[in-house]
């Protein structure tokens, strides 16, 4: 099946891009999505990992117009704010209008960022107008081609691009995809043939997540006119679930030490995702 920038309702459901929306267009939804960054599990951990990649990737920026694109409940926009207070000029763009209501509430009215309900396929924004866009977890969830040439369009030369994507390779994804999954979908099937009532049945909703291989990313920056500069696997882990769910509740040390959740090298393919920075040529 291709996905393309037009809507397509598939044999087996809903349109890709309908199960994406429905899963973030609700206040529940967006605050959900923000606790998800709080505690010990391995969402938890998955954030922090995450967080740390993107702060290594920012290190050497001076600052500037930077777009938060997907932007969610705002948790990256408020962590900029306070960790990087007055170098950046913030806008924050999301397609469901709950998440953004959500970063309104977490940046609050003292802060000077703009927000914006926004496909990031079709932004409302000039061409060459930041000089940082940030994209995390959302290019799974859209055409990233036509995702990156729009955010090539808005970039400045000689612009820097961040972008998140899970990793297809990694033994977490390959369990979680392959395994996981499918058997609580099994287990859901069962369950409901046996008379379960379908509020303790397992299930496992469709995400319309579709992740891509870094030298498929690669090329897809290249196409748009990105030249791919660094690669960093976070989150790194032996660990499969539903087993991660235990251990990482006993084992801690991520939050002191992210960087031992991130790779350059040997250890890559254990990340569950990577992030990756480009830039746009300075005569663009
Ligand atoms: C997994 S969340 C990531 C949120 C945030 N960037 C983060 O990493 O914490 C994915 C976000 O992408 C947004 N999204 C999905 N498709 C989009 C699209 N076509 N245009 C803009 N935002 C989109 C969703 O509404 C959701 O808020």
């Amino acid at each position: 099946m291709s996905f393309s920038g037009t809507k397509q309702q598939t044999s087996q459901g809903p349109a890709r891009e309908d199960l994406v929306k429905v899963q973030y267009e609700d206040a529940a939804a967006a605050a959900n999505y923000a606790a998800s960054f709080e505690g010990w599990g391995p969402t938890a951990r998955y954030h922090w990992s995450r967080r740390y990649a993107v702060g290594e990737a920012l290190k050497d920026c001076p600052g500037g117009a930077l777009l938060d694109v997907g932007c969610g409940p705002g948790v990256q926009v408020r962590y900029l704010l306070d960790e990087r207070p007055g170098e950046f000029r913030i806008t924050a763009c999301d397609q469901s209008a709950a998440m953004i209501a959500a970063t309104a509430e977490r940046v609050g009215t003292d802060e000077d960022v703009l927000l914006s309900v926004a496909d990031i396929e079709d932004m409302p924004f000039g061409d060459q107008s930041f000089d940082v866009v940030l994209a995390m977890g959302v290019l799974e969830y859209v055409d990233a081609g036509n995702a990156l040439r729009e955010i090539a369009r808005v970039l400045r030369p000689g612009g820097l691009v961040v972008a998140t994507m899970l990793n297809p390779l990694s033994p977490y994804r390959l369990f979680e995809w392959g395994v996981f999954w499918p058997a609580r979908r099994v287990a859901g099937f069962v369950e409901r043939w046996c008379g379960v009532p379908p509020h303790r049945r397992h299930a496992a909703r469709k995400t319309g997540i579709h992740a891509v291989r870094p030298a498929r990313l690669r090329k897809l920056l290249w196409q748009s006119g990105l030249s791919a500069e660094d690669i960093a696997f976070y989150d790194v882990t032996v660990l499969v679930p539903p087993f991660d769910r235990l251990v990482r509740r006993w084992r801690r040390g991520w939050r002191h030490a992210p960087e031992t959740t991130v790779s350059r090298g040997a250890r890559w393919w254990l990340g569950t995702a990577y992030l990756m920075t480009a830039r746009q040529s300075t005569s663009a």
